[in-house]
């Protein structure tokens, strides 16, 4: 049995270890704002956060997280800067790729006390939109710092 803290709720899975967390998350606790694609850490659109770490769930063995504080799209506050922004540029077209996107532009900007929209970017630059929303989402990143900024509660 594994032990996972997944949105501040203990759940126990009885699956084998090396099943990749995306599957756990997805299948057996139903969140499925957690998207699969690549499957092998490519694309961005499996993002979790693993202790406040933004990871690729595809490719992390649920094993290997037994314990941890795991957060995805679902436990991201609904008024955190990063959805707020997203809201406001209207960045989704299909949608597949966001809350993976939404999950690594948090991380990014919880991450620096003053972040730069230019280096969050950069550091944006593999994650894969089949849409090709990148014109929105940069500057929903913007909007997303100004916000922090302000103070809007995250
Ligand atoms: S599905 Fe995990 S990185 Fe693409
Ligand atoms: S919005 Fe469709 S893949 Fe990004």
């Amino acid at each position: 049995m594994i032990s996972l803290n997944v949105n501040g709720k203990v759940y126990n899975v009885d699956v084998p270890p090396d099943t990749p967390l995306v599957w756990v998350l997805r299948d057996h606790l139903k969140l499925m704002g957690t998207k699969y694609a690549c499957g092998v850490g490519e694309c961005g659109a499996c993002t979790v956060h693993v202790d406040g770490v933004a990871k690729r769930s595809c490719v992390i063995p649920v094993g290997d997280v037994h314990g941890k504080k795991i957060v995805t799209i679902e436990g991201l506050p609904k008024n955190h800067p990063v959805k707020r922004a997203w809201i406001m540029e209207q960045v989704p077209q299909c949608g597949f790729c966001q809350p993976g996107t939404i999950m690594q532009v948090a991380y990014l900007i919880a991450k620096t006390p003053n972040p730069d929209p230019e280096k969050v970017l950069k550091e944006m630059d593999d994650i894969i939109c089949r849409c090709g929303t990148y014109p929105r989402m940069k500057k929903a990143i913007k909007k997303a710092i100004e916000l922090s900024k302000k103070g809007v509660k995250k």
